[in-house]
C-alpha cells in the first residue's frame, strides 16, 4: 500500500509543524497571572518546562506576551486546521487514508488481526526486529491512530485555551483542568512519536524503505 498524494503533503507539514510545536511549548514561557505565592517554590525545579518560567505581574495588570507563547498559539490553530483536514481524509476512500485503518481495535476482525500481528511479531520486537508491512500493519496503524488522536485532544483543548487563559487574573479551575489534560496529552504524544520514528529507523535499517511510501515526492 502506498499513501494518497494528500495523505503524504498532509504528513510531511504535520510531522515539521508538531515537532517545532512540541519544541516552542516545553522552551515557552506561559504568560500567567499567580494566584499567590504557593506554587513559587517549585519553579526552581524545572525551570526548562512550560510554566517553569512564568511571568508575574501585579494582578489585574495583563502579563506580557513572549514571542514563544504567541507561536504555539498560532501554530497550535495552524496545527488544528491540519488535523480537521486530516480528518476529512479520512472519511474517503483515498489509499491509506480512511480511519477505519487507522483505529483496527474498533472492530472484531480488526482485534484479531492485531492478536496475530502480535504474536507472531512479538519475538522479533524484543530484538529489535520489525517484520516488513507486507507482513501486516495493524499494530503501526494503531500506532498512527493513537498520534492523531492525542493530536486531536492537543488541538481541543489547545483551542479550548486560546480562548478560555487568561493574561489578567488567575485561571478558573475548569481552565486549570483543561491545561492539566493539555499537558498530560503531551506526555503521551510523545511516547507515541518517539515510538513511530524509532520504528521508522528500524524499518529503514532492515531496507523496508517505508520512508518511499510517505514521503511528498516517491510513487
Ligand atoms: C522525523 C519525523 C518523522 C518521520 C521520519 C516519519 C515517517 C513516517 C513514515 C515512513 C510513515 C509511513 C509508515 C508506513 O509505511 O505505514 C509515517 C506515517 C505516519 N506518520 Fe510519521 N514520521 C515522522 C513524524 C511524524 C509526526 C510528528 C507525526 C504526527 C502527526 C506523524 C504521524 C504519522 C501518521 C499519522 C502516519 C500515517 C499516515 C496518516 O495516516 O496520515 N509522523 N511516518
Amino acid at each position: 500500500m502506498n499513501y494518497a498524494k494528500p495523505i503524504r503533503i498532509l504528513h510531511s507539514l504535520l510531522a515539521l509543524c508538531m515537532l517545532t510545536q512540541i519544541a516552542v511549548g516545553e522552551l515557552m514561557d506561559v504568560p500567567e497571572v499567580e494566584d499567590g505565592p504557593a506554587t513559587a517554590g517549585i519553579h526552581w525545579i524545572m525551570p526548562a518546562f512550560a510554566h517553569g518560567g512564568e511571568l508575574h505581574a501585579i494582578p489585574g495588570t495583563p502579563v506580557v506576551e513572549t514571542l514563544g507563547f504567541e507561536v504555539h498559539e498560532f501554530l497550535g490553530l495552524f496545527i488544528a486546521g491540519l488535523l480537521l483536514i486530516r480528518i476529512m481524509l479520512a472519511m474517503t476512500s483515498l489509499p491509506g487514508a480512511n480511519w477505519r485503518e487507522l483505529v483496527p481495535w474498533v472492530f472484531a476482525d480488526g482485534r484479531k488481526q492485531l492478536g496475530r500481528e502480535i504474536k507472531a511479531q512479538m519475538a522479533g520486537w524484543k530484538q529489535a526486529k520489525l517484520a516488513p508491512p507486507e507482513d501486516g500493519e495493524a499494530v503501526a496503524r494503531c500506532v498512527h491512530g493513537f498520534i492523531l488522536l492525542a493530536g486531536i485532544g492537543m488541538g481541543i483543548t489547545g483551542t479550548l485555551l486560546f480562548f478560555g487563559w487568561s493574561q489578567t487574573a488567575p485561571q478558573t479551575a475548569i481552565i486549570e483542568l483543561i491545561a492539566e489534560t493539555h499537558e498530560l496529552l503531551v506526555g503521551g504524544l510523545e511516547a507515541l512519536l518517539a515510538a513511530h520514528i524509532l520504528a521508522v529507523i528500524l524499518h529503514q535499517r532492515q531496507g523496508h524503505n517505508i520512508i518511499a511510501r510517505i514521503k511528498p515526492g516517491g510513487q
